[in-house]
């Protein structure tokens, strides 16, 4: 357990004792003490008394002594606790002998849907893309590791009018050649071709039109074409999801066109619930709350003009499949901010047709973009879109280079390990350590560097907790006892009983940078602790009780940074 947890439970029946009734007793991290409760000043004005009267009432009644070596009332009412060492040092110990680090599995697992990575067919992911990967991942296998039951939906585009030229354009190269140019991933190279075709050469054009009625049709000639540009891009995107260490698979492709049999049913039932109106010739709904600019109501258009279904359509289709068929009651869309208003309208009309009703819920994971040095929309120095798996390899060559400076002693293939674990991991990190609703620059010195809150710091940490066994030459004892005579042992202490809450906080915000601070502060308490307290060179307990500290530090870290995608090395 906690202690925020553990201290408020003991805090909650004074609380309710004082108050008549049940309060929330607002246990905090404090800068004074250990911990606070502020719960007596909001109390103070409904039960009419000083709020100090409150805390000192709340203070005598609590049962604190075996847990608080302290326990006080400060300012206007605050009450500050600060934690006996033996009760810290008993946690710890318990934390030591538990595989899951204090953090239990969820008592009522949840199917959740995480909608993510989502790149189109024969178009290059971009850094979107790279974003919604690495974030959905972090998620995925966070909710996992609490026992949810996760279900990852990549959301391939793979469906709609641009097929029918990118076929035809295919057939002008032969089959061959495209399935060589699409599989090098020269996959812009190949969308542009057929677009440029497609606008200046009316012939093409007519083609294509009646290639994409043909593929809407079903004809087997022209769904063969289209599986094969499906397939090369597959395996394409697979290959960044290699290089990435992302969790995602072939087996978790649900294009676009998966939900093609669904369209019309999904429409009819609209239909039949009358929310379809009729505008400019399209099959819309209007969602109550959606305006415009102006204050004009703004449509969900779920049927074209000319009968066809686009995006809307889909989602749709897809939120109903998933909240039905899959009964998921957790729907999370890892997508930029940019297609905040589409998901809002898609919630809104899901939740009036009756597929999305409590308990039933679904959030726009929502994030913003990456920016080059300049501040500006990253861009390669063509101009054009950033090449991802470029991205990537500069990463590993970067780090790499950097561990062969660092440490000569490295052999050629650990050096290439470690430069893909710290180059892939920096990329990762630097991703998911801000605020995912701001933009972030790329800036590879920040990045790699081995100070600061960067994943090669924290990769670093682990190392060095590792290095401190292999000279020990042994394990930690698990059922050492655990004393934290020292401030940095304690503070260190501190941080270790803190992972739970964090991961737990995370698991509800997606909020990523919550758990990569965290994991920057246990590692710098690590670092404080290290440099105070000698382990290997102290004796018989503190000696054992140190190695505790150690084994468990190593362990949040890995543990940690496995939420989020990240390799840990042991030696760098
Ligand atoms: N393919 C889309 C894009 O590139 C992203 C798909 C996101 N998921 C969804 N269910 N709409 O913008």
């Amino acid at each position: 357990m906690d202690l925020e947890r553990l201290l408020a439970d003991r805090l909650a029946p004074a609380f309710a004792a004082v108050a008549g009734g049940p309060v929330d007793p607002a246990v905090r991290r404090s800068q004074h003490a250990d911990f606070q409760s502020d719960a007596a000043l909001g109390l103070a004005r409904r039960l009419g008394r000083p709020p100090r009267e409150i805390a000192a009432e709340v203070r005598e009644r609590a049962s604190l002594a075996d847990v608080c070596a302290a326990v006080e009332v400060s300012g206007p009412g605050f009450l500050n606790l600060t934690v006996a060492g033996h009760a810290l040092g008993g946690l710890v110990s318990a934390l030591a002998a538990d595989p899951r680090l204090g953090v239990p599995v969820v008592a009522e697992p949840e199917t959740v849907v995480v909608d993510y990575s989502g790149p189109n067919v024969a178009k290059e992911m971009h850094v979107g893309h790279l974003r919604s990967t690495v974030i959905g991942d972090a998620a995925a296998r966070t909710l996992e590791w609490l026992g949810h039951r996760v279900l990852r939906a990549n959301h391939l585009g793979d469906w709609g009018t641009p097929f029918g030229m990118l076929i035809e354009h295919l057939l002008d190269l032969g089959e061959a050649g495209a399935a060589q140019e699409l599989s090098m991933g020269d996959l812009d190279g190949f969308y542009r071709a057929a677009r440029a075709k497609f606008d200046d050469d009316p012939a093409f054009q007519e083609r294509s039109r009646q290639r994409v009625v043909a593929l809407q049709g079903g004809d087997p000639a022209t769904l063969r074409l289209w599986r094969l540009l499906v397939t090369q891009s597959e395996s394409y995107f697979l290959t960044v999801y290699d290089l990435l260490d992302v969790t995602l698979t072939g087996d978790d492709f649900r294009g676009e066109s998966s939900y093609h049999d669904q369209l019309a049913p999904t429409v009819e039932e609209l239909d039949r619930l009358g929310l379809l109106r009729r505008s400019d010739g399209a099959d819309c709904v209007f969602p109550p709350g959606s305006v415009g600019r102006d204050g004009e109501p703004l449509p969900l258009i779920v049927r074209k003009s000319d009968g066809g279904y686009g995006y809307p359509a889909t989602d749709l289709a897809a939120l109903r499949h998933r909240t039905g068929a899959l009964g998921a009651t957790r729907l999370l869309y890892v997508v930029g901010l940019p297609q905040r208003r589409h998901f809002e309208m898609v919630f809104a009309v899901g939740a009036q047709a009756g597929w999305l009703a409590a308990p039933v819920r679904a959030e726009h994971v929502g994030f913003g973009s990456i920016l080059g040095p300049d501040g500006r929309m990253l861009r390669s120095r063509a101009g054009g879109s950033v090449k991802l798996v470029g991205l990537l390899t500069e990463a590993v060559q970067r780090a790499t280079a950097l561990a062969r400076e660092r440490n000569p002693e490295l052999g050629v293939a650990e050096a290439a390990a470690v430069g893909r674990a710290v180059g892939i991991g920096a990329v990762l990190y630097a991703d998911l350590s801000g605020d995912r609703h701001k933009d972030y620059v790329l800036d590879w010195e920040r990045m790699l560097s081995l100070d600061g809150n960067t994943a090669p710091y924290l990769q670093y940490a682990y190392s060095r907790v590792r290095s401190i066994f292999r000279r020990a030459g042994a394990a930690a004892r698990p059922d050492a006892e655990v004393s934290l005579a020292e401030p940095a042992e304690r503070a260190l202490a501190m941080e270790l009983v803190g992972f739970a809450a964090v991961v737990e906080e995370v698991a509800g915000s997606l909020e990523f940078h919550r758990l990569t601070a965290y994991l920057h502060r246990l590692a710098v308490a690590f670092s404080a602790f290290y440099e105070r307290c000698p382990v290997l060179r102290a004796e018989g307990p503190v000696r054992e009780s140190r190695l505790v500290l150690c084994e468990l530090t190593g362990q949040v870290l890995r543990q940690g940074l496995d939420l989020l995608g990240i390799r840990t090395p042991e030696r760098l």
